[in-house]
């Protein structure tokens, strides 16, 4: 393949990603984890599935980052995931340094990789790798939006029985309990589904979705939700590898769009080739605009828990 992405955690996230990647057909992929032998011997397996699946595209596991040179896209999902009533904020510490060193590494061997983040707490890990790796701000993007949106999307298609594929929804805000879905801006081919849906079912549709990882979570019990977070990271993944310029919600680093500066929090962006290349500023109503800042508060917290971290 002519593109080269590397997935850095080769754990449930991580290697679904990859296989993802692979089965589209979208790069070479090389997966980096800690444990030896675990991305070698997971890149191995997807690699002997290619001749069924049908792709030629080339998996490498690693346990340095030299395979990783010159990457065009570097998928970071290193991290612990959550257990049974621990939020997504729990993981901050651990996570951080994390996060912290897999950047170093990254950076050192792709400089000029686009950067998609998927590690918990999802915005305030994002921080982490803009600082770390001293990247601009259209390079740094966060798989939250895309995610909790097409929750908030099979929701609506199970609710209507319609084809997923006729619907489109809109979460906005952090990826936490205060994460913004907006109905008005979710539709059924092009039909807000305020006007299909009463408002107080809207209303535990809205909370389903907010709480949709921990819904996963407590079905799990020993991990945290991966098919669609993997799917999600891919979607973001291709739109920039084909510059296919698609509108997506993802975290972006925002200074001064919805009235936030200098902290990531979803909103719609259009992802191409150069990464983030606009930050889409929809017009909220007072009500929207109001959750939303009360969600980049609770991204805010974290930035400043992390501040008084050694
Ligand atoms: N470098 C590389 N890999 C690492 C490092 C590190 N410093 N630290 C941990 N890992 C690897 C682990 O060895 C493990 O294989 O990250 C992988 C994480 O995989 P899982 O435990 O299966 O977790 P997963 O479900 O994939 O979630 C990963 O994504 O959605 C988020 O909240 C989730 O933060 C979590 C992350």
């Amino acid at each position: 393949m002519k593109q080269k992405v590397t997935v850095v955690g080769a754990g449930n996230v991580g290697a679904t990603a990859a296989q993802r990647l692979a089965e589209k057909e979208l790069c070479d992929v090389i997966v980096v984890d800690i444990i030896e032998g675990v991305p070698q011997g997971k890149s191995l397996d997807l690699t002997q599935a290619a001749p069924i699946e049908k792709h030629d595209a080339h998996l490498t596991g690693a346990n340095s980052y030299e395979a990783s040179a010159n990457s065009d896209i570097v998928i970071i999902t290193a991290g612990i995931p959550r257990k049974p009533g621990m939020s997504r904020d729990d993981l901050l510490s651990t996570n951080r340094g994390i996060i912290r060193s897999v950047t170093k590494e990254v950076v050192k061997y792709s400089p000029n990789a686009i950067l998609i983040i998927v590690s918990n707490p999802l915005d305030a890990m994002c921080h982490v790798a803009m600082e770390e790796s001293g990247f601009p701000k259209h390079k740094v993007i966060g798989m939250a939006g895309v995610l909790d949106s097409a929750r908030f999307r099979a929701f609506i298609s199970m609710e209507l029985s319609v084809s997923v594929e006729n619907i489109h929804a809109l979460v906005m805000g952090g990826h936490g309990d205060t994460m913004v879905p907006l109905p008005r801006f979710s539709t059924v081919a092009g039909v807000p589904i305020t006007e299909l849906i009463p408002a107080t079912r809207i209303e535990e549709m809205v909370t389903r979705t907010r709480n949709g990882g921990a819904e996963i979570v407590s079905l799990l019990k020993t991990g945290s939700a991966y098919y669609a977070p993997a799917s999600a990271a891919v979607e973001m993944a291709e739109s920039i590898l084909k510059d296919k310029k698609k509108i997506l919600p993802c975290a972006a680093y925002l200074t001064g769009e919805y009235g936030i500066s200098d902290l990531f929090v979803g909103v719609p962006v259009k992802l191409g080739a150069k990464g983030i290349e606009q930050i889409i500023e929809l017009k909220l109503s007072a009500e929207e605009q109001q959750a939303l800042k009360k969600s980049a508060s609770a991204v805010q917290e974290l930035v400043d828990a992390m501040k008084k971290m050694a």
